[in-house]
């Protein structure tokens, strides 16, 4: 018998030729709206074409293929994840979500579905490249908002002319051409925690998805020579950083469900010989329960004003990204636990610490999430890694999905 081309095998070869699109060779590195970007749109688009998808890429970088039902009336079930990556990342974060809705797509194509089937690549999960995030996702939602257009990259390079310099329209995108018709959300994504690999479980119903919000902070004292201002005289705006980065830690500690992490910290001037006079860092703060999350940002914020206060330095902050804790549809928790369950297969429900493009779609239309069993919960980091036994059950599980009776409505 033919080998099936779209198989869990087929899927795992296909990340791999994806994972080598990337800006650092021997890292997994794909930023959005770079070449590395371009590179890995050309090849998705290639799959959706073998697939029998027409891909089109829209004014906000995402690429969807688009595969019609019988009735051009019909609704549209989109299935979507992302391509771009953080830095130095694993292959399967947001890819396996896109390169297995493909397969699936090739999968169901000859028994035209009652329902038109998008299947999405968005550009911009991760925020990585801009301080901003979920662009993609937002266009499609009909959420995007302009002054993010203005939001500027480490070289200075604003969205507007990163999207225009990639051959795109913000005009067209501030129009709406990006927002989709689509009536539900499906994302198949690795869990990128430890939960179904403890439950032994390949497979996991996602309920909801935690909240997010994401702050720069700058912390300015007074730059001062190292070798002659006395240690009671200084105004070093990194060690006020710093304790104010270890006040961050204890306070999330002190709150059973709130995580918090700085990613990211930059000291100026970076001279050895130079006490720091301004530090910037970045704050990401997520919990299940949006009033629990406020809270915990009004306490930090405090503990860090009280920080400033004490050391005598400036500490001017910005919100730049919010993400509202969102509930998955439960109709589409119940059609996807009962194709698990049709498996023979341990239903497990759990929710998302991490964020998804869903918790953007969910503003739209009704969402829902399959989780992949990843080992040892490793995610952003090289060693993340999917079995294809469990790929396999993976695609499986969403085509029986996709053929129950009124999957969708
Ligand atoms: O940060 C997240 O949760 C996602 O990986 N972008
Ligand atoms: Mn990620
Ligand atoms: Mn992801």
């Amino acid at each position: 018998m033919a080998a099936d081309p779209w198989d869990a095998a087929a899927i795992l070869r296909r990340l791999n030729a994806l994972a080598l699109c990337t800006e650092t060779p021997g890292e997994i590195t794909r930023l959005f709206l770079t070449p590395a970007h371009r590179q890995a749109i050309t090849l998705v688009a290639s799959w959706m074409d073998q697939a029998g998808l027409s891909p089109t890429l829209d004014a906000s970088g995402t690429l969807t293929g688009h595969l019609p039902a019988k009735n051009p009336d019909a609704p549209t079930l989109m299935l979507g994840s992302h391509i771009d990556t953080v830095r130095n990342a694993g292959r399967y974060d947001g890819c396996l979500g896109v390169a297995l809705a493909i397969a699936v797509a090739a999968h169901v194509g000859p028994c035209r579905l009652p329902f038109h089937l998008d299947i999405s690549a968005f550009g911009d999960e991760e925020g990585v490249r801009f301080p901003v995030t979920l662009t993609g996702s937002h266009a499609a939602a009909g959420s995007f908002s302009p002054d993010w257009l203005d939001a500027a990259d480490a070289a200075g390079i604003t969205l507007r002319q990163a999207l225009t310099d990639f051959g795109l329209d913000p005009a067209a995108l501030l129009a709406g051409s990006c927002t989709t018709n689509a009536a539900a959300y499906l994302e198949i994504h690795i869990e990128q925690g430890p939960v179904l690999e403890a439950l032994d479980a390949p497979l996991g119903i996602v309920t909801a998805i935690n909240g997010a919000e994401r702050h720069d902070i700058t912390v300015t004292g007074v730059a001062g020579h190292a070798g002659t201002v006395p240690m009671d005289q200084r105004r070093d705006a990194l060690t006020a950083a710093a304790a104010m980065v270890l006040a961050i830690e204890a306070a999330a500690r002190r709150h059973a469900h709130i995580v918090a992490t700085v990613g990211r910290l930059e000291v100026s001037p970076a001279a050895a010989n130079v006490i720091p006079g301004g530090a910037t860092f970045t704050l990401d703060l997520r919990a299940p329960d949006d009033a629990c999350r406020q809270a915990a940002a009004a306490e930090i914020f405090a503990t860090l004003r009280d920080v400033a206060a004490v050391r005598q330095v400036t500490l001017t902050h910005r919100l730049r990204h919010v993400a509202p804790a969102v509930a998955c549809d439960a109709r589409l928790q119940a059609k996807l636990a009962a194709a698990v369950a049709s498996q023979g297969l341990p239903v497990v429900h759990l929710p998302s610490g991490a964020g998804h493009d869903a918790m953007v779609m969910a503003k739209h239309c009704p969402m829902g999430m399959l989780f992949v069993r990843c080992l040892g919960g490793i995610s952003h980091h090289p060693d993340e890694f999917v079995s294809e036994a469990d790929v396999a059950l993976a695609l499986r599980v969403i085509v029986e999905t996709l053929k129950q009776e009124r999957v969708l409505f």
